[in-house]
C-alpha cells in the first residue's frame, strides 16, 4: 500500500515521524510531503532517513521528488502513485484549502489531483479547533467522505487544556491501514445500487413522488467503488452528481425500475436497495392533462410491483441489503422486513425527524439475518455506507461458517 503523507505546520509535525515509522511497520510504502511551516517545525531530513525516500517539499522543485517519479508534472504522478492520502498534523489551514478547493502548494494541489480515500488527522489549539470556521469546514470534509481522526483532548503546547491535541501515532496509523484494506475488500464484487424516488404519472404533466434526496444510495455507490466494486446505479430522479466511474441507469417510474434492476440482477453479487419506491401508482394515467374543474377529483391507485420481494426469491446466494423507512418501532420493523422479504440485512431509519431523507447524515440499526442488531450512531451517510459494507462483508463471513 502507498501511501502520501502530508506533514503540515504544527507543533505536533515532530510525530509524524513517528506515524511515518508506524506506517512503514504496518508494510506501507511512505512518501513525505512536507509543507512549507511544516518545515520550520521538523527538518525534512528526519522523514528522509526514516523512509528512505527523498521528502517532497516544493511545488516547483522537480528535483526534489523520488527518482522514480519521471513526471514533470510531479503532483499529479505522486497523487496517481499513492492509493491513500493522509495529513498528520492536519492544520486549520489545510482543513480550510482542502475544505475549498486551494492549490498553492505541493501538498494542497496533489489533494485536488487524488481521487481515493482521504484521513486527515487535525492538530491545533482549542479555539482553533472549535471556531466556528474550522467546524464547517471539518463538516465538509466529512461529508466529501474523508477520514477524520479525532484529535485528543489534553494539555496542548499553546498552555490549554482541551480538544485539539494529535491523535496518537498509533491510532491514525491503524485509521490509515484499516482504510487501505478496505479499499480492495470489494474487489471483484458487482454491487447493484437502487437509489432515490420514483416518480408515479397523474398525467403527463402531473406526478406521485416522495422526499428521498437520493443521497444515501449515492454515497452507498461512492463507498463500493472505492472499495474496488463494480458498481451499477439504477436511480430515480435526483439533483445530485453520480459518483465517478459507476454505470448510472436512469429510471423514473417504479415499474422502469424494477426492470432495471431485474434486467442487470444476473451481474450483481450485491444488491443494496435504497430507493424510496413508490407503493401505489395511478392506475390508468390519462394521455391529456386533467384539466381544473370545481369537481372533486378522485385518484385511483394500484400497488406497485414489490421489487425487495421479488429479489428475495430470486436473490440465490447474493448477498440483498434493503431499507426500511420507518417512523416508529424501528428495530422490531427492521426485523420482520427481513423475514418477510427474505433480505440478509435490513438498513432501519427513523424518517420524519431531522434525520432521515434531504440530510446529509443518518442514523440506523443495522437487522441482520444472524438476529443481530447493529446500531449505527449518527455519522455522515458517506461514513454509514462503508459501515454497511464492513457490516455486509462479516455477515457474509459468518453465513459461509454455518453452512
Ligand atoms: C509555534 C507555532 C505553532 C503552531 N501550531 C499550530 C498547530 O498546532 N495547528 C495549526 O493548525 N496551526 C499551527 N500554527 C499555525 C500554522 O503554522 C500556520 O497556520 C501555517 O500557515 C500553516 O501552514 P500549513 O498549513 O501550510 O502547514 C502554529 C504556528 C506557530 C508559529
Amino acid at each position: 500500500m502507498n501511501v502520501l503523507l502530508g506533514v503540515g505546520g504544527g507543533i505536533a509535525a515532530y510525530k509524524a515521524a513517528e506515524l511515518a515509522r508506524a506506517l512503514m511497520e504496518g508494510g506501507a510504502r511512505v512518501q513525505v510531503v512536507m509543507t512549507a511551516a511544516a518545515q520550520e517545525f521538523v527538518r525534512p531530513l528526519t522523514f528522509a532517513a526514516l523512509t528512505g525516500r527523498k521528502v517532497i517539499t516544493d511545488l516547483f522543485s522537480s528535483a526534489s521528488g523520488d527518482a522514480t517519479l519521471s513526471s514533470a508534472v510531479e503532483h499529479i504522478a505522486v497523487a496517481q502513485e499513492n492509493g491513500l492520502f493522509a495529513v498528520a498534523p492536519a492544520t486549520a489551514d489545510l482543513l480550510a484549502k482542502f475544505a475549498n478547493g486551494l492549490a498553492d502548494d505541493f501538498l494542497t494541489t496533489a489533494y485536488l489531483a487524488f481521487t481515493g480515500p482521504v484521513i486527515l488527522a487535525p492538530a491545533m489549539n482549542t479555539n482553533m479547533w472549535l471556531h466556528p470556521a474550522t467546524r464547517e469546514n471539518v463538516k465538509r470534509l466529512r461529508d466529501r467522505g474523508h477520514r477524520i481522526v479525532e484529535p485528543e483532548e489534553g494539555y496542548l503546547a499553546c498552555g490549554m487544556t482541551g480538544a485539539g491535541r494529535l491523535a496518537s501515532p498509533d491510532a491514525i496509523a491503524r485509521a490509515v491501514l484499516a482504510e487501505g484494506n478496505r479499499r480492495s475488500d470489494l474487489e471483484g464484487e458487482t454491487v447493484l445500487v437502487t437509489a432515490g424516488p420514483t416518480q408515479e404519472p397523474i398525467d403527463p404533466v402531473r406526478y406521485l413522488t416522495n422526499r428521498s434526496s437520493g443521497k444515501m444510495g449515492y454515497a452507498i455507490a461512492e463507498a463500493a467503488r472505492a472499495r474496488g466494486a463494480r458498481v451499477i446505479l439504477v436511480s430515480g430522479p435526483v439533483h445530485i452528481q453520480a459518483p465517478r466511474d459507476v454505470t448510472l441507469v436512469p429510471v423514473r417510474t417504479a415499474n422502469e425500475m424494477r426492470a432495471a434492476v431485474l434486467d442487470r440482477l444476473d451481474k450483481a453479487t450485491i444488491i443494496v436497495k435504497s430507493a424510496a419506491v413508490a407503493d401505489f401508482h395511478v392506475s390508468r394515467p390519462p394521455e391529456q392533462k386533467i384539466k381544473k374543474t370545481a369537481a372533486r377529483l378522485t385518484l385511483e391507485l394500484d400497488p406497485t410491483p414489490d421489487i425487495l420481494s421479488e429479489l428475495g426469491r430470486r436473490k440465490g446466494d447474493r448477498l440483498l441489503i434493503g431499507f426500511a423507512a420507518e417512523t416508529e418501532n424501528l428495530n422490531r420493523e427492521a426485523h420482520r422486513k427481513l423475514e418477510t422479504k427474505n433480505c440478509d440485512m435490513i438498513v432501519g431509519n427513523l424518517v420524519g425527524g431531522a434525520l432521515g431523507f434531504d440530510s446529509d447524515e443518518n442514523e440506523v440499526v443495522l437487522a441482520l439475518r444472524t438476529g443481530e442488531t447493529v446500531p449505527v450512531e449518527r455519522a455522515s451517510k458517506r461514513a454509514i455506507a462503508d459501515r454497511i459494507f464492513d457490516e455486509a462483508l462479516r455477515l457474509r463471513q459468518a453465513l459461509h461458517a454455518r453452512q
